[in-house]
This record gives C-alpha cells, structure tokens and sequence, in this order.
C-alpha cells in the first residue's frame, strides 16, 4: 500500500514504490537548495557511492547527483523489494546507470535528470526511457547552441517563431531531444542532429525524423508539467506508454 494524496499540479504525492506493467512512471523531487545534500536521501546510496559524492566539488551538482541516486535507488528498492542502498548499479557504455543484470530484472529501466535544483527519476518495465530537465541559463547563447547541434530544418522551424516564445520553444526542443538521447543510452555525444523533434510549445512532443539506425523508434514523447521557466520531457522507446506523474515522499 502506497501513501498518497491528490495535487492540484498534477504531480500525486507518494511514497516511493516499483511502476505497473505498463506505466511510466516519473518521480519528482525539490530540493532545498541548501548546500548540504539532504541526509535521507545520502542514507539510501552504498558507502563507496557516498564517498564519490561528497567527494564532488561544485556544492549544488553534489546535492542533485545525491538526489537523483537516492531517489532512483528508493523507487527501484521498492520495485525489487530490496533496500535502497543493495540495489546493485552498473554504468552502460557511455556512462547511463543501468540496473545490473544480477538484480534479476531486465525489464527495469530508468533514468535521471536534474537542473536548479529538481530532480527526476523515471522509472518504467516498458522499454528504455530518459528524462530530462532544464532551466534557462542567465546569458547562454541558445541561438549558438541550436545552430551548433540541431538539424537545419529544427533550425529552420525555430527561427521561424517569434521572439518571446523562441528561447522557451529552444529549451522545450532540447529536452525532447535530449530525453531520447537518454533513454538511447548514448547521451548527446550520440548526436542531437542525428534525428528530429517536433519544435514549439504548442506542438505535440514527437520525434518527426530519425536519420540514423541505432535511434531507430517507434518513440514516445511527453513534456513534463514542471512549472515555467523549467522545461522537461521523457522518452519512451515504445509505440505508447501511460504516464504517470509521482512527488516524492521519502
Ligand atoms: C551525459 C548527459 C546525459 C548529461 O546531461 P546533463 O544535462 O548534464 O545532466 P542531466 O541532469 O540531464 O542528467 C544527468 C544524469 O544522466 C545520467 N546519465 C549519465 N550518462 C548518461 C547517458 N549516457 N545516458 C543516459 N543517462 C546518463 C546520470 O544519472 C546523470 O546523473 P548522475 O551522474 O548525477 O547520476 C549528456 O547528455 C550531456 O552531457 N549533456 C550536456 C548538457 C548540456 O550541455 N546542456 C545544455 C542545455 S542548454
């Protein structure tokens, strides 16, 4: 039995606990901001975990990576009914944790992403998923960053938009990417032009192009209801998967 109580932004409250056959399940966690990384959440990783974290430099990366790791290890702790901090993970080839083979759960995908201080966890038996989340950076040169990794016809459509909604419709398109990037496993180091994303606010999340075979779908694609300016979205490596949005009570 799972505690919860209903939200008004669409993010049920709940303890942490395995996704159904088929949902995917996004978990969301505010962090204070503080500094510190909060104590439950370093309580749930190993020790050898633990020590790589705090040994991390930059104070407010430490919180979210602690968050995320903590986060993700509660929920798939749950799924497999095995403490959080025993769930044995393993990095895949370009450096996506990954629930090892050992754990006896093939099927149990997830994913991480974390920005000014939210932290999502996806979880799901579907099929592989990412997750990503941004907010906008003080000063950062988007239009640079579209001409640097988008395709010409992403270029082509964001230019297109007005001004006032253009950086908005860029960090929204950058996450949809992003998020299949994840869920492929490559991180943009796998190219973010080498397939394309529906551009806008107002268009529906879909992936629209697919120029290389690895990236082969059929995807699905959700934007998260995050609250503005934060944009986020989740891929799912499947023809549908039901969402289901979860703030977590730890
Ligand atoms: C590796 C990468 C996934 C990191 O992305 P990021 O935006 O820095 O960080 P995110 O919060 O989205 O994700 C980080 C998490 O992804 C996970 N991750 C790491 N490598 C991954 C990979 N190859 N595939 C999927 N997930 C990966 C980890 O859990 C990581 O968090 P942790 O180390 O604290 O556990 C990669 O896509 C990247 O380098 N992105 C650059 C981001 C950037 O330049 N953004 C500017 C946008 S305007």
């Amino acid at each position: 039995m799972t505690r919860r109580s209903r939200a008004t932004d669409g993010w049920d409250v709940h303890r942490p606990h395995g996704p159904d056959p088929e949902t995917v399940d996004v978990w969301r966690l505010d962090l204070s901001g503080d500094d510190a990384p909060p104590p439950a959440l370093l309580a749930l990783l190993p020790q050898a975990e633990r020590d790589a974290a705090l040994a991390m430099a930059h104070p407010a990366r430490r919180c979210e990576h602690v968050g995320g790791r903590g986060l993700a290890r509660a929920i798939l702790g749950a799924a497999l009914g095995a403490p959080p901090s025993s769930v044995p993970l393993v990095a895949g080839a370009h450096g996506k944790p990954e629930v090892a083979l050992s754990a006896g759960a093939t099927d149990l995908a997830f994913s991480i992403a974390h920005a000014a201080a939210t932290v999502l966890v996806a979880v799901t038996r579907v099929a592989p998923v990412g997750v990503d989340v941004e907010s906008p950076r003080p000063g950062l040169d988007w239009r640079r960053i579209a001409r640097r990794y988008f395709t010409a016809a992403e270029q082509a459509l964001l230019d297109a938009l007005p001004e006032h909604v253009a950086a908005d419709a860029f960090l929204a398109t950058w996450t949809r990417k992003e998020a299949v990037l994840k869920a492929h496993g490559g991180g943009i180091a796998a190219g973010l032009d080498t397939f394309e994303v529906a551009i806008g606010s107002r268009a529906e999340p879909a992936v629209t192009a697919i120029h290389r075979a690895t990236l082969d779908g059929p995807w699905t694609l959700h934007d998260l209801p995050l609250g503005r300016p934060r944009r986020g979205a989740v891929a799912v490596r499947a023809p549908s998967a039901r969402l289901r949005l979860r703030r977590a009570s730890l």
